[in-house]
């Protein structure tokens, strides 16, 4: 049976992929009429499933099955992506969900809801986890008039204001809980020669914008010694962030973006602006690294005579998953005959904001090659099986 199940996941997974910002490659982010379309998907899915939906202000999909009395499980994750992504990265733990909802369909004694939220990977605005700080009650109004590269405000992309954002809020008082299922994006599960893996906590992450602002000028005229060329600045600061991250165990720092301004082969480059992204299990070893990249980039600016902004856009402290629920879906691990392997998260997921929320624990499934957030991510269909038996496991024995 969990068979049958996961070849309509994996099904499903292939079709959401088709709805996409751009032809030929899947890129899904926050707001678009692409992940309107794949949330229309999901509640048609949902639908079909025995649920009720709804869709609340930050533009989460929403699936309510109605069980016993015994309160409300949340399960879930996000349905954008990253430019050029994967299939996986989100969508297995909403369709997995789904689906095993439609099988116990009826007989839990509590009811479940599921969460196919809008924004975890912030790839529109810079700032993670739009769509489930909107459900922790987390959601920050000045956010509202945070542009994208275009200049749109997310006040505009929604097309709701504050007050609507709070309602969306979920009380906690019903709430048994929130479970993630995720693939892996790492190679520890391949490594262990297991199908699932229990995540015992996500790591912390600093996202930040950093601008370098010198002059623009004619590549051809302006002496060498005379230029305040933001590029050249910027190219000697990432290579800092790398030697740091590098010098530190367990830390990671990513420059992923960069826009140079005015952008042109005979133009002095006179701003640049970078994304930052760094993180660690302890919180207190990130904020000691930022602080360190922060002084560095200050040095590299004054150095060269530029102007530097440091834009903090988001900080996400390590979250330990709540042991009652990680031991249980541990136990239904076990049950079905699986090695329990426990793993630390480095990526961000929407758990990481639920657990402020409500109880929460992840359950992860192998990926081929530990490879994620590029278009060979994958999965195998027995893995996908395992992990799904696994579910229905836990939510059934889930009574207490
Ligand atoms: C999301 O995938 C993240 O970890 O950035
Ligand atoms: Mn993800
Ligand atoms: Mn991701």
């Amino acid at each position: 049976m969990p068979d049958d199940l996961a070849t309509t996941v994996l099904e499903r997974c292939d079709a959401l992929a088709a709805f996409s910002e751009e032809d030929g490659r899947l890129t899904r982010r926050f707001a678009t009429d692409a992940l309107r379309m794949a949330g229309d998907a999901v509640e048609g899915w949902m639908r079909e499933a025995g649920m009720t939906t709804r869709r609340d202000a930050i533009g989460n999909v929403i699936g309510r099955m109605e069980g016993g009395d015994g309160g409300t499980l949340l399960m879930g994750s996000h349905l954008d992506t990253v430019r050029d992504a994967g299939r996986y990265d989100g969508p297995l733990g909403v369709l997995i969900a789904i689906a095993c909802a439609e099988r116990l369909r009826g007989t839990l004694p509590y009811a479940l809801e599921i969460y196919g939220f809008a924004d975890e990977e912030g790839v529109r605005y810079g700032t993670a986890y739009l769509g489930s700080s909107v459900v922790a009650g987390r959601f920050d109004p000045a956010l509202l008039q945070r542009r994208d590269a275009d200049g749109i405000a997310i006040a505009e992309a929604i097309g709701v204001e504050a007050a609507a954002l709070a309602a969306a809020a979920r009380a906690p008082a019903d709430l048994r809980g929130y479970v993630e299922v995720h693939i892996e994006q790492g190679p520890l599960l391949e490594q262990e020669d297991v199908p699932v893996g229990i995540v015992d906590a996500i790591a912390g992450q600093t996202r930040a914008a950093v601008t370098f602002t010198g002059a623009a000028g004619h590549a051809g005229t302006v002496p060498m010694d005379l230029r305040h060329d933001a590029l050249t600045a910027a190219a000697e600061w990432i290579l800092a962030v790398e030697a740091r991250a590098r010098a530190k165990e367990g830390l990671v720092a990513t420059v992923g973006e960069a826009r140079v301004e005015p952008g042109a082969g005979n133009v002095i480059p006179g701003r640049v602006r970078l994304s930052l992204d760094v993180r660690h299990a302890d919180d207190a070893a990130r904020e000691h690294a930022v602080e360190r990249l922060r002084g560095r980039a200050d040095d590299v600016a004054s150095s060269r005579d530029l102007a530097l902004e440091w834009d903090v856009l988001q900080e996400t402290p390590a979250v330990q998953c709540a042991p009652p629920l990680r031991d249980a879906l541990a136990a239904a691990v076990r049950d079905g005959g699986h090695r329990v392997v426990h793993l630390t998260s480095g990526a961000g997921h929407d758990a990481a904001i639920m657990a402020s929320l409500t109880p929460a624990a992840m359950l992860f499934v192998r990926c081929a090659g530990g490879i994620s957030h590029h278009p060979s991510e994958s999965v195998d269909h027995a893995d996908v099986a395992a992990a799904i038996a696994v579910v229905m496991r836990f939510l059934e024995a889930h009574r207490g």
